[in-house]
């Protein structure tokens, strides 16, 4: 028996299979296929956390063939050989596999390649709205039914014949069975409508064929929203019922139950920094009783430790706890927490980088640059140098800490150097907005593994060339960030506001770093639409200030809060704050006391008076002095991050990582403009999945 943990490392049997514990990997769409075929990077993630103990993986897939084309599609035939290596191989580390194979209204592909798109499916005609796709769905016919049937009992039957472990059946988060099961999206009056009993006729007769093509030696179950949370929808009361009623029935082996239907509740479904932590709990708690002896599985929302997973097995809660994004950021999360080293493991910090990768066709961890391409920089990839380089780096924020940490790992011996008094660079300036404190977690996990692995840091220690030049290293990462433009220059107008020297106006900087303070009427003038604008008018609203956020945009958010699901949790906190925001309004000019804003599109202006302070929160600049002081006296001398060019914050990480790895290679470029015009490496094309050697 575990002496922590008990309950979390002891085996559980959901139907037919035999887990080692008690802690899953759930779910998460991966756009890792090639026509549908899992990928050689897909297969080295899901080994990765294999061999970092957990005892199940679930894997999201897509049906039909019409769905959407970047997650693996167990109906494709082609892709069966990769799907059994895939099984195979994570067999052999001891974890089990079960896959997810769903239609969604997010997930549907095109008629062919590149073509307009083919209908979404759903009961009802339903309007629907997700991102910037909106449209109205096809009521199906009783022969579409039947061909979506079909075409989830030919995935089962690939899939068993792959070696899969189980299906679950998606009924959550929009996916079309809970379609069926919504009073809000099933709006027919055929025998698949109506009465709860007839809304949950579909799943029924889907559990059976299921059932039927996993045959005994395959685990069946189901994924079940507990409350739709939607006007109209189900809710608690109606979620028992009908998980009393398939687990009565005999037709599922365990369910994982929780909340959050998609697009409505997607800020729910992968809940962000500012979700209260375990916010499924009250539903699955309201529910979970309904199932008799069958064994529950959840991932509570937001769940980062094995405590948490042995408190909510401990207490009842459930038999099997998970997470997708706690294991995204630390694939070793299960292992490090059986051998006692728990701080050894980096604690997610729901900046939801990974969904918004996912929508905008990139994949980042913003803590951890291995996520993904575990086949070429996972665990062990890290070899001992022969020959140990001296290397400076200069600054810590995430660019800086990762390559300190990457340089140390091989052996280098590293000295950072970082002129504020505190570590973590903008990341750290970022953990001081209201509510994303959890973001300190990811300085605090770096600065004690640089701790461990011996580097050199030094605070409050302002790096000029000649004191680099000092240390004479071999390498030099300069990865000093990007300040916000004192000019207000911003990508709606890249021209400096006149007025902005006026001794009312500050950035960013000099509030978060308590240069000033401001009181009274205080402008935030926000371009970007990421968390430093609107988290800095909520912190001076709640500081007293009267604070009005001005936007060129439609919207005080950017897309990319949208897609990380922050922007509902943003608009209730600035409108608690009493935070005021006009929109498609600029600033003119500065004067005083007194700034002129004006609609950008009528441009009709407006004048502000009183005002205690302006921040100009619009563009950032990146601040890389030292690369022109230092080319041509150091061996290699890379840019990383914001200083290289300001972008979304997970390119600091994954670049601090991929340079300080070239540190002292034979043939390995020398800088950054080297590497730049380089012809593309060949080790970083996907191939579909194949065994590993
Ligand atoms: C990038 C991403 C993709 C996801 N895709 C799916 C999916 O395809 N099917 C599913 O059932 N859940 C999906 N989820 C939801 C997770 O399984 C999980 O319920 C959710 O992230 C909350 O758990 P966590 O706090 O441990 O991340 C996804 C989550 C993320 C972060």
């Amino acid at each position: 028996m575990h002496p922590i943990y008990p309950n979390v490392f002891s085996p559980i049997a959901l139907g037919p299979v035999q887990l080692r514990n008690r802690f899953y990997s759930s779910p998460h769409g991966m756009p890792m296929s090639l026509g549908g075929i899992p990928t050689d990077d897909y297969l080295h993630y899901s080994l990765e956390r294999a061999r970092g103990g957990v005892g199940l993986i679930m894997l999201s897939l897509t049906i039909p063939e019409r769905s959407s084309g970047a997650q693996p599609r167990p109906n494709v035939k082609a892709a069966l050989p990769a799907f059994r290596r895939f099984a195979d191989s994570v067999h052999a580390e001891g974890t089990k596999v079960f896959a997810e194979p769903f239609y969604q209204w997010v997930a549907t592909g095109a008629w062919q390649p590149l073509s307009p798109p083919a209908p979404i499916m759903a009961p009802s005609v339903s309007q629907y709205s997700f991102l910037d796709r909106r449209a109205a769905t096809r009521a199906m016919t009783k022969r579409d039914i039947a061909g979506m049937t079909a075409a989830l009992v030919d995935a089962v039957e690939n899939l068993r014949e792959a070696n899969i472990d189980g299906i679950m059946l998606h009924a959550s988060h929009g996916a079309l069975l809970e379609q069926f099961l919504s009073p809000y999206y099933n709006r027919r009056t055929d025998e698949y409508g109506g009465s709860l009993e007839a809304r949950m006729r579909l799943l029924r007769e889907t559990l059976e064929a299921v059932r039927d093509a996993a045959g005994p030696g395959m685990a069946v179950g189901v994924r079940l929203n507990c409350d739709e949370l939607l006007q109209g929808g189900y809710g608690t009361a109606d979620a028992y019922q009908i998980l009393q009623s398939i687990a009565g029935g005999g037709l599922i082996d365990f369910a994982d139950l929780d909340i959050a239907v998609e697009p409505d509740q997607f800020h729910i479904g992968m809940p962000p920094v500012f979700a209260a932590k375990h916010l499924y709990a009250p539903y699955v708690e309201a529910v979970r009783a309904a199932a008799g002896t069958v064994p529950i599985l959840s991932v509570l929302g937001r769940l980062t430790s094995i405590a948490e997973a042995e408190g909510a097995i401990a207490s009842g809660l459930c038999d099997m706890a998970g997470a997708s994004r706690a294991l995204i950021a630390e694939p070793e999360l299960v292992a490090n927490a059986e051998k006692g080293e728990e701080a050894r493991s980096r604690t997610c910090i729901a900046c939801n980088a990974c969904l918004a990768g996912f929508m905008e066709g990139v994949q980042a961890c913003a803590i951890n640059p291995a996520t993904y391409r575990e086949r070429y920089w996972g665990i062990g990839s890290l070899t001992p140098v022969l020959q140990p380089r001296r290397v400076v780096v200069v600054g810590s924020g995430p660019a800086g800490l990762e390559a300190a940490r990457v340089a140390a790992l091989r052996g280098h011996d590293v000295t950072l150097l970082e002129a504020r008094a505190q570590a973590g660079g903008a990341l750290a300036l970022w953990a001081a907005l209201p509510g994303r404190e959890t973001h300190a977690d990811a300085i605090s996990w770096w600065t004690r593994e640089l701790d461990r692995l011996g580097v050199d840091m030094r605070l409050d220690c302002a790096a000029t060339a000649d004191m680099i030049l000092g240390e004479k290293p071999d390498a030099v990462l300069v990865a000093t960030g990007a300040r916000y433009s004192a000019e207000g220059r911003s990508n709606f107008l890249d021209h400096a506001i006149p007025g902005h020297d006026n001794p009312t106006v500050f950035t960013p900087e000099d509030i978060l770093l308590g240069k000033a303070a401001p009181s009274g009427k205080v402008l935030v003038l926000d371009a970007e639409g990421v968390h430093t604008g609107v988290g800095l008018a909520e912190l001076l609203a709640r500081r007293g200030c009267d604070v009005e956020l001005i936007s060129p945009s439609f919207s005080p958010v950017s897309a990319r809060l949208n897609d990380t699901q922050d922007t509902p949790f943003i608009m209730e906190r600035l409108h608690a704050a009493g935070v005021r925001i006009s929109l498609m309004s600029y600033l003119q000019r500065i004067s005083g006391r007194q700034a002129v804003a004006y609609n950008v599109y009528t441009k009709a202006e407006r004048v502000i008076d009183d005002l205690g302070a302006v921040v100009l929160a619009t563009g950032r600049v990146g601040a890389n002095g030292l690369e022109a002081q230092l080319t041509g006296k150091v061996a290699q001398l890379f840019v990383v991050g914001d200083a290289l060019a300001p972008r979304v914050w997970t390119t600091a990480a994954f670049e601090g990582h991929k340079f300080a790895r070239m540190i002292g290679e034979a043939n390995a470029p020398a800088d950054v403009t080297a590497a730049y015009f380089a012809p593309d490496d060949p080790t970083y094309f996907p191939a579909p999945a194949a065994a590993p050697a």
